[in-house]
């Protein structure tokens, strides 16, 4: 099992390193050492999934600082997602460095492996399509010798993480540098609280809690499919409702509070159990819960809570929290950036109790995690160093599912247990083409399975 605590490379040793190469370039007005062949030194990207988070996880890798990159594919499964994205990234302060002409940009299930076809060993393509695609693009992404950012989650059930674990192994023995979305592992404020837990500012680490208490969020409550649309594709543009696009909103929105705590904490929990349900769903167009409380408890004992909620009209919190037996921390505060981490003397660490405050960070000053973690990624590429996140990040992603599956059950459920299930969502999601049937079918009344606790007991569904 991976270690929550590393990243391969510390950020502190990324930032030294940075800087260095950073200045010696400048000083010496010399090539940056970097893996890659290309004459210019020039690093290509290619962007594979091209919808929000794509467009901006392009604009981040073009606006870092270390040499020159420039953005030369475009894949994806709608002709408007891509040309909207294209558009959007050349609005930007970027756009100089987006050099996509039609003949670059690529629409169908094929797309990722045209898109790569243009990078060169060495370029990096980013992963940024629902999570079900990321095992079969990151397949080809090694085979073609790329550098590779990918969005969380990495892995939706067992049978896909074990599949990711193996493939991080893969791109390691290749010297393939990888960045996983958990930007919030970048954020050099989350840094010097984790160094002050460390070294024992808040005690001995009792209790985490974690809240995403908020209403309707993104694709979690789809529509009936309209007519116009296959279903596979409505699957698709829908993809948090769907388990086997995205794991559903579970997974895709609470990843990174389930993250940022077992970092906190240095330990990645041993089961789960849990509840929810589906207070206010309008029909069954979609296969998620609208509540899910869950406890995680890490090998020592100890627990971290978590509480999900897309229902309207609720009291509202988005937030990780820390109790120790020396006082208590903000892992996170309203966001996940600024992280408006504090240091509590108590346990209450309430807003407006100033005189509690042991230690904050002002939180206009904090970096953009989502800036840093390119930073980050693009400072291992050039100066060739060990950096590959996939075994975290498929950890983070399997330790999600565990919680979901535990709720969806009804069930304690171990992380042992949760990595042998043989429940593949969509084992064919290598083969899909536009015309095939979606992995989940709805019935006559456009109703998809949902979880059904106590009663399907060892499936989701
Ligand atoms: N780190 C973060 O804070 C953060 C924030 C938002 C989203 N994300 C992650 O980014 C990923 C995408 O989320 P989003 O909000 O951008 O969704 P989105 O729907 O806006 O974008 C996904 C894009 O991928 C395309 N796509 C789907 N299947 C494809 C395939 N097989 N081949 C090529 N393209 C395909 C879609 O058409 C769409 O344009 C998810 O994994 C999500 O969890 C991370």
């Amino acid at each position: 099992m991976s270690d929550p605590t590393t990243s391969g490379l510390s950020r502190r040793d990324l930032l030294k390193k940075s800087g260095q190469i950073a200045a010696a370039s400048a000083l010496a007005g010399i090539a940056i050492p970097h893996v890659h062949a290309g004459e210019n030194h020039t690093i290509q990207l290619a962007l594979v999934g091209c919808g929000g988070r794509g467009t901006g996880a392009a604009e981040n890798a073009l606006s870092t600082k270390l040499g020159p990159t420039k953005l030369v594919a475009m894949a994806d499964v709608f002709t408007d997602r891509l040309s909207d994205s294209y558009k959007q990234l050349k609005d930007t302060g970027v756009a100089g460095q987006v050099d996509v002409p039609e003949s670059r940009k690529f629409i169908d299930f094929e797309a990722y492996k045209k898109a790569m076809d243009c990078l060169r060993p060495g370029d990096v393509v980013m992963l940024t399509t629902p999570p079900a695609f990321r095992w079969v693009h990151f397949t080809y992404a090694i085979e073609k010798g790329l550098n590779v950012f990918m969005e969380k989650p990495v892995a939706v059930d067992g049978p896909s993480a074990r599949k990711m674990f193996k493939l991080g192994e893969e791109a390691k023995k290749k010297n393939l540098k990888v960045g996983v979305g958990l930007m919030c592992r970048h954020c050099a404020v989350r840094h010097q609280l984790l160094d002050r837990i460390r070294s024992g500012q808040i005690g001995d680490l009792l209790l985490l809690r974690a809240y995403r208490l908020a209403g309707p969020t993104a694709k979690e409550s789809a529509p009936p499919k309209p007519d116009g649309i296959t279903e596979l594709l409505h699957q698709i543009r829908w993809f948090h409702s769907f388990l086997w696009a995205s794991g559903g909103c579970y997974s895709d929105f609470l990843i990174h509070h389930i993250d940022e705590c077992c970092w906190m904490k240095g330990a990645w929990p041993v089961s789960a159990k849990g509840s929810g349900g589906r207070e206010y769903k309008n029909g069954d167009h979609d296969q998620n819960f609208d509540t899910y409380s869950i406890e995680y408890t890490f090998g020592d004992g100890t627990k971290l809570y978590l509480e999900g909620r897309t229902i309207p009209g609720c009291f509202q919190d988005f937030a990780s929290y820390a109790h120790g037996t020396k006082g208590g921390a903000w892992i996170s505060k309203d966001g996940h950036s600024p992280a408006k981490c504090r240091i509590f003397k108590g346990q209450k660490m309430e807003k407006h109790d100033t005189k509690e405050i042991v230690w904050r960070y002002p939180s206009k000053d904090e970096p953009n995690p989502y800036q840093l973690e390119w930073d980050d990624l693009m400072a291992a590429i050039r100066g060739d160093k060990p950096y590959n996140e996939v075994e975290r990040g498929t950890e983070a992603s399997l330790v999600s599912a565990m919680g979901r599956m535990a709720a969806h059950t009804g069930q304690e459920l171990t992380r042992d247990q949760m990595f042998r299930c043989e429940h593949e969502f969509a084992p064919e999601v290598d083969k899909l083409t536009m015309d095939s049937p979606a992995p989940v079918q709805a019935d006559k009344e456009g109703r998809y399975p949902v979880p059904q606790p106590g009663r399907k007991r060892t499936r989701e569904f």
